[in-house]
């Protein structure tokens, strides 16, 4: 056999459980695909199919062409592009590299990590969709997996989960968010207690024990968003109690919720509030799917309750639409929902210069929406990292402030 050598690796090698597949492919059928080589014997395509049959000691079937080194680095790229069935996240990396070669600008969202060399000009200039549609792939396929391999670049265990098919693409981003969280966690102090300008109170800690102090009667409106999930489901009796007792009669609470329990969150609510109505908010370009159910869920519902009986002020809109696709940062809130829809119901509840108070505000949302239309604010969250997400989301840092004050408040 000719000594070539393997000087165009440029994909991913594959995992063991790959290698040991093809080997046994291949010693039951031998190499059927033809390795790609120059005229130089250099490998372009088919490293793995040639170190196999060299290791088996038998023959595989040689193609040669005439390329320059760019040039079978790209036709390495886009042959396996076009034949491997790779997961999105090693497909987005060899498509970065081919762009590279061929000079293509990746757009937004797309870092352009050249690492080795510079691309001739090659005097093909395309964009992403003609490259993503030469290889058979739909572009805006081709952008959500670029963007997708960024937002998982420091996270190579869940890069390779996406690609096996363990998680999906939501589950990564879930997942990415969630391990930043807990790494602010570990360095989270926040103030008991910030105190910012235009009316805006959060504090830390467990709503039951940080709002008792909050006078009866004394609050225009709640609106909130607790967990959804089964072990939350006792928060929502103590905050109907806490409802009931801060909130001035008639007005109302307005709580998101979620569907897999929503019957158990509504009798809870229910217990010391009247029920008064569901509302929605319409999540156009977002799902999130309920596997077991085989469901599609495309809206969120809003459970709205008064304290003793209603008295309307003024008509009220129960529904509202998430502008945009709703895409989270991998250093937001796991849970942080959309501002727009949070505007629209403090405006509906609330009149400018009255009291908000959400007893779950996680990175702030709520207060963000009271001090964009002139409502108070006064919020808080068991946890301390999101609390200090809030604190930095609502600027706190920029308004400056007093961290010797006796109650750790910035004013
Ligand atoms: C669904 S998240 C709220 C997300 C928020 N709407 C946003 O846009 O960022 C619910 C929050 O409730 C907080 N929480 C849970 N139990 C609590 C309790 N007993 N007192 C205060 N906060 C609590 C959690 O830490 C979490 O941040």
């Amino acid at each position: 056999m000719t000594k070539r050598r393997p000087d165009f690796q440029v994909m991913p090698t594959l995992d063991a459980e790959a290698l040991a597949a093809l080997r046994a492919d291949i010693g039951a059928h031998g190499v059927q695909v033809p390795i790609v080589e120059t005229a130089d014997g250099r490998i372009v395509d088919g490293h793995h199919r040639w170190a196999i049959a060299e290791e088996l000691g038998i023959d595989c079937p040689v193609l040669t062409i005439d390329v320059d080194d760019w040039e079978g680095i790209e036709t390495a790229l886009r042959l396996n592009l076009l034949r491997r069935h790779m997961g999105p996240i090693a497909w987005a990396g060899a498509f970065r590299r081919l762009a590279e070669v061929r000079g293509v600008k990746l757009g937004q969202g797309a870092r352009n990590d050249r690492t080795s060399g510079t691309a001739p000009e090659v005097g093909r200039r395309s964009d992403v969709a003609v490259l993503a549609t030469e290889l058979g792939v739909d572009p805006s396929t081709a952008r959500r997996r670029l963007r997708l391999a960024d937002k998982l670049a420091d996270h190579p265990d869940l890069a390779a989960k996406v690609d096996r098919g363990e998680i999906d693409a939501r589950q990564a981003e879930q997942l990415v968010r969630l391990e930043n969280l807990e790494r602010r966690r570990a360095g989270a102090s926040p103030p008991p207690r910030v105190t910012l300008g235009d009316g805006i109170e959060v504090r830390c800690g467990d709503f039951r024990e940080v709002l008792a102090d909050v006078p009866d009667r004394s609050v225009d409106a709640i609106v909130t968003d607790p967990p959804y999930n089964r072990e939350g489901m006792p928060l929502y009796s103590d905050l109907s109690a806490f409802g009931a007792r801060v909130l001035k009669p008639g007005r109302l609470l307005v709580a998101y919720c979620g569907k897999v329990d929503l019957p158990g969150q509504l009798a809870r609510l229910g217990e010391r509030l009247h029920h008064l109505w569901c509302g929605a908010v319409f999540l156009p370009g977002r799902h999130t799917n309920f596997r077991g159910r085989m469901i599609r869920g495309r809206w969120r519902p809003v459970a709205i309750f008064s304290a003793g009986r209603y008295q309307p002020r003024h008509w009220l809109i129960d529904a509202v639409t998430a502008d945009g696709r709703g895409e989270k940062g991998p250093q937001d809130h796991p849970w942080q929902q959309a501002l727009g829809p949070f505007v629209h119901w403090v405006e509906q509840v609330a009149e400018p210069g009255e009291l908000v108070v959400d007893p779950f505000v996680g990175s702030g949302t709520t207060a963000l929406a009271c001090r964009a239309i002139g409502r108070r604010f006064l919020g808080c969250d068991l946890d301390p990292a999101t609390v200090s997400l809030t604190i930095e989301r609502l600027g706190a840092a920029e308004a400056g402030g007093d961290e010797d004050d006796e109650e750790g408040v910035l004013r």
